[in-house]
């Protein structure tokens, strides 16, 4: 799976460093080349000599300790990767990484090199969970830093929670996968719109809806898995930019729709993931709207239908919109197909208990041209993005 790959292994100190040898061992047995790199702090939990005869290659940890003197170590270190892995990656490697900063062998190796970063974190739960910890993970998401997520379970700490090293045959089997995963849609640009839109009131209140933008995001990752130039343009969510995405944030419909129209001319495919909000109001109050006795009435105006804009616009664009329903969903997502010029519906049955908002699942029907339809299982919605692109590619693309 990794034969003749160079994999650069960044050990950083926490309980998980024991976890990093079989690591080595198992990317190794893999085919890989692997070089090890520790802070001192990780010296403290194995001794470098594990690493050492694990990789079969000297270890570093000190930036001005030269074993050859024909190469500064940092930088050879730095372009000799394929992939540079960061685990564990403590809390300290993370922040020093999401600020530049270089003052050890790893973190400067970090700064040198133009390969891919993956980290893949350890930590205490409540560690884990910290503002500043996310703070800076959502910083290196944006610098297109990939992560290995922890998993859940007992940590060394003696918690139980997320925080625990992901384990080395599952590292080893994701960083296969990048340079293995073929690259459908390299040379396309693909436009996600994720999330709810919110339309405002007054100064202090909106409109919105439960989208949590999970589905888009999806989306959005699997089309830069697959080697899209992907745009995520994105209602008001508390989501990480996936790697690799360019992210561009709206709030309201009408924001939507220019973000969207920008974009629209040199999209290859455009997936309308997001629920946009089908009335404004018509009015939004420039002070804050204050109570009065008896009812209020609001009165609300049509938004612009953005998917059926597209489709009056379309030129050479597969346009793929989703539609929620909780009834007669073949029928609603068939009438939508038509009435919206799309090429693909792809319609959830959000009463269904293991669908649509705010899950972590979903479980949908896609509807083409031509009575196309085919119907994916209850899954994570991350493979279902990647099936449903993956379909999509080979029908549309492909050809
Ligand atoms: N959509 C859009 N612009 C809007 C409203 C919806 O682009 N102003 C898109 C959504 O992103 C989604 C699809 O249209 O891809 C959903 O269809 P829609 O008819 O709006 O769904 P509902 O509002 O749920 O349906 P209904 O017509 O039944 O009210």
């Amino acid at each position: 799976m990794l034969a003749n790959r160079k994999i650069l292994l960044c050990v950083s100190g926490g309980i998980a460093v024991y976890k990093a040898v079989a690591l080595v061992s198992k990317l190794s047995q893999a085919g890989a080349e692997v070089k090890v790199i520790m802070t001192e702090s990780a010296k403290q939990f194995v001794q470098p000599l594990s690493f050492q005869v694990m990789s079969r290659n000297d270890v570093y940890f000190d930036t001005f300790d030269e074993k050859d003197s024909s190469v500064i170590a940092h930088i050879d270190l730095a372009d000799w990767a394929d992939l540079v892995l960061v685990a564990p990656a403590t809390a300290n490697m993370i922040a020093k990484m999401a600020n530049g900063l270089g003052d050890d062998m790893v973190s400067t190796v970090l700064l040198a090199t133009t390969a891919p970063i993956w980290v893949a974190p350890a930590m205490n739960v409540h560690m884990y969970d910290h503002p500043a910890v996310k703070r800076n993970i959502d910083r290196l998401h944006h610098d297109g830093i990939r992560f290995i997520e922890p998993s859940e379970g007992f940590l060394a700490c003696g918690y139980v929670g997320k925080g625990r090293l992901e384990e080395p045959e599952k590292i080893t089997e994701l960083v296969a996968g990048h340079f293995t995963k073929n690259k459908p849609l390299k040379g396309k640009k693909v436009v996600v719109t994720a999330g709810p839109t919110r339309e405002r009131i007054d100064p202090v209140r909106f409109l919105t809806n439960f989208s949590s933008g999970k589905m888009g995001y999806a989306m959005a990752e699997a089309a830069a898995e697959l080697g899209a130039e992907t745009i995520l343009i994105s209602g008001p969510v508390s989501l990480p930019v996936p790697s690799g995405v360019k992210r561009i944030q709206v709030e309201s419909a009408q924001q939507m729709l220019e973000a969207v129209l920008g974009e629209y001319d040199s999209a290859d495919l455009v997936v309308k993931t997001a629920a946009v909000a089908d009335y404004r109001p018509a009015a939004i109050a420039g002070q804050k709207v204050k109570k009065k006795e008896g009812n209020s009435v609001l009165e609300l105006e049509r938004t612009v239908d953005i998917l059926q804009q597209l489709g009056q616009l379309k030129s050479h664009q597969i346009l793929v919109g989703f539609a929620a329903e909780t009834d007669h969903v073949a029928k609603y997502a068939k009438d939508k197909l038509e009435r919206k010029n799309a090429d693909y519906i792809i319609a959830n049955d959000v009463s269904a208990d293991s669908a649509g908002f705010d899950h972590d699942t979903n479980a949908v029907t896609v509807y083409g041209r031509g009575e196309f339809e085919r119907a994916f299982p209850v899954m994570p919605k991350k493979a279902l993005a990647l099936d449903l692109l993956t379909l999509i590619t080979e029908k549309e693309f492909a050809k």
